[in-house]
């Protein structure tokens, strides 16, 4: 393509999440290595999709990487609803298990949220369990989803989120609803799309912050994003061996003043919020065994406090 002289094309800011995610974790292990013990990590994971194989070893990796212990809980996809709810029940009981994560999705004749619900909420780094769920909607301490804590920070390593308008498309309890209420508390103006949403582009190009999470590769092309905007592409959808995300994005960083590749943007924060989480919940175990008093770091860091 020729470019007319003068013109000057202003492609967006590629946003690093595995510079990022890594700094995160550099800090962590230096925290976790400072405890002398290492903390835990219990995932369960049922049946063997290539997706969830993927996620869980990247998860364990960084617990090796970070000095942390990680525990595989494998069950075959025909595990029995009571099966797993009395393991979920073993692992809330064991004293050496730290924290506990159910890879999602679960195989269809499992009640996925029976499941979550069950897990201690002192334990739940996923933030699913409805304790967890209620303390982020009311804006108090408590153990939040990995993926939109690790937005927040991907948002606000190129920008203010306050006074921001802010659409997020999608609406699911993993990434849609607590990343909403999580730019809520970080007083942006926040408005929320999803499949029965008319006219998606009419709300999308007025988002000053954008986040897609539906799975769905080139829901958002050029026309539908705000010029200047950050664009924060949650999708991760295999098309003919390539991962690619729910973002045009080619099209977009032409338009976008900031935007997360797939892969390299949101994944590799996902896996160090989890870590974080770890470390939270490892803390509040150890504050509460010795009576509330918090245990090392004098930093509020490890669990978000909104208000
Ligand atoms: N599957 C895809 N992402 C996630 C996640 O963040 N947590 C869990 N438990 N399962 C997932």
């Amino acid at each position: 393509m020729r470019i007319p002289k003068g013109l000057v094309l202003m492609a967006a800011k590629i946003i690093d999440g595995k510079k990022i995610a890594q700094g995160i974790q550099d800090g962590l292990k230096k925290e976790i290595s400072a405890l002398g013990e290492k903390p835990c990590l219990a995932i369960v994971l049922v049946g063997n999709s290539p997706a969830s194989e993927t996620y869980v070893a990247k998860k364990l990796q960084a617990c090796k990487e970070l000095g942390m212990e990680g525990v595989l809980v494998r069950f075959d996809a025909g595990v029995k609803q009571a099966e797993l709810e009395n393991k979920i029940n073993e692992l809330n009981a064991d004293s050496s298990v730290n924290a506990i994560l159910v890879q999602l999705p679960l195989p269809s004749h499992i009640n996925e949220q029976e499941i979550v619900t069950l897990v201690d909420a002192k334990k739940d780094v996923d933030g699913l369990c409805l304790l967890n769920e209620g303390k982020l909607f009311a804006g108090i301490r408590g153990l939040y989803p990995c993926t939109p804590l690790g937005i927040v920070e991907l948002i606000e390593s190129v920008g203010k989120i306050e006074g921001k308008h802010a659409v997020v498309v999608g609406r699911s309890n993993l990434v849609g609803k607590p990343v909403a209420l999580l730019l809520l508390a970080k007083n942006a103006t926040v408005s929320i799309c999803h499949s029965r949403t008319k006219n998606i582009g009419e709300h999308t190009k007025n988002a000053d912050i954008l986040v897609v999470a539906v799975g769905k590769p080139k829901t958002i092309g050029a026309a539908m994003v705000k010029k200047g905007a950050i664009v924060i592409d949650v999708g991760t959808t295999k098309v003919d061996g390539k991962l690619v995300g729910d973002v045009d994005f080619e099209a977009v960083k032409e338009i976008a003043g900031a935007i997360t590749p797939v892969p390299g943007g949101v994944g590799p924060m996902t896996v160090a919020m989890l870590a974080r989480n770890v470390l939270a919940a490892y803390r509040m175990q150890k504050e509460e065994a010795a009576g509330g008093k918090r245990a090392g770091s004098k930093k509020k860091e490890y669990v978000e406090d909104l208000q």
